[in-house]
């Protein structure tokens, strides 16, 4: 603790709005967890800070000393000059009521598959009972962890085959006291033979070839195995789609993010009913389907996914 400390005439709000100006003015990209420069730099200032996320505004007049001003200046001036998304640079991001240590192991948690998770998946669960759920392409684990949280009853296990990613859901799972979540190593369901779940949500890779390769800087943080699925995004999904049905009982529910890749996705399989998900901003390019409709479309999904690397 130092004898004195010297104020600047700055408070938060001074810093965070400076923050934001330079962050737009910069013409940074904001598509992981926050969406807009101002929450960014909120973020920030309050990770250099040392403070709460959720901190009561009445402390935003607060003035900050030299060192706090210091500490805050050099954290904007890494997201502005390297473009490393904010959850990178505090190692903390939100999802679901949680906090998951983030880094470059994994993609930021930023699905909106967290509302979902918030709902109880209700009204699409509509009452079935659950015993057994599978995330499958896990991450930093943080839709398992958060579908254990809210459901200490049920088994969770969060599979996904890169190892680093594996790594941090395990320190997730740590972190968040996640007892009734297990991580498995596996390739899409290769590793998870013989094994039926209730429930299987997944958000796996969708990003076109084309929209990869134009992706802001922010995003070659990223392992780009979370986010590559071929020239329309389908590699992955269709072979999810083609597999479930083995993986799901009797009325067993499969919940998948496609993003914008919904509408390749209704145009290959026009007949297969699909229900997209609304949120409070909309569609979000995420579909629940039932186990007997993908059985009874087996045959078209299966040629659209052998026909896939
Ligand atoms: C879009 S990220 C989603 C991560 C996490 N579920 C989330 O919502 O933040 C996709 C994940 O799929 C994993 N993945 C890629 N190919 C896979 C495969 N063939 N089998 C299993 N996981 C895979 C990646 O390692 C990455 O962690």
């Amino acid at each position: 603790m130092p004898a004195s400390v010297s104020f600047e005439p700055l408070t938060l709000v001074d810093l965070i709005r400076y923050g934001a100006s330079r962050f737009n003015a910069a013409g940074l990209s904001f598509g992981h967890s926050y969406d807009n420069a101002l929450d960014e730099a909120t973020q920030l200032v309050l990770h250099a800070l040392h403070l709460p996320h959720d901190l009561s505004p009445v402390y935003g007049q607060g003035r900050v000393t030299t060192e706090e001003k210091d500490a805050v200046l050099a954290l904007f001036q890494r997201r502005v000059d390297e473009r490393i998304p904010a959850a990178y640079l505090t190692g903390e991001a939100w999802f679901a009521g949680l906090s998951f240590k983030s880094d470059a192991r994994a993609l930021v948690p930023r699905s909106p598959i967290a509302e979902l998770i918030e709902a109880g998946f209700e009204p699409w669960l509509g009452g079935r009972e659950v015993r057994r759920a599978l995330d499958l392409c896990t991450g930093s684990g943080c839709i398992a962890i958060a579908t254990g949280h809210y459901h200490p009853d049920w088994d969770v296990i969060g599979a996904d085959i890169n190892d680093a990613a594996l790594s941090l859901a395990a320190e997730n799972k740590e972190r968040l006291l996640a007892g009734n979540v297990e991580l498995r190593k596996s390739d899409l369901f290769q590793g998870l033979q013989g094994e039926v779940f209730d429930l299987i949500v997944t958000n796996p890779p969708y990003v076109t070839d084309d929209e990869t390769d134009a992706l802001p800087r922010e995003y070659s943080f990223e392992p780009e195995l979370g986010l590559r699925a071929g020239f329309d995004g389908l590699d992955l999904a269709l072979k999810i789609l083609r597999d479930a049905p083995q993986h799901l009982s009797e009325d067993g529910l499969l919940i998948c993010e496609v993003g914008e890749a919904e509408r390749a996705l209704g145009e290959l399989l026009p007949q297969l009913p699909l229900a997209w998900v609304e949120f409070k901003v909309g569609q979000m390019g995420i579909f629940v389907v039932e186990r007997h409709d993908l059985v009874e479309h087996h045959d078209a999904i299966k040629r659209l996914a052998d026909a896939r690397a």
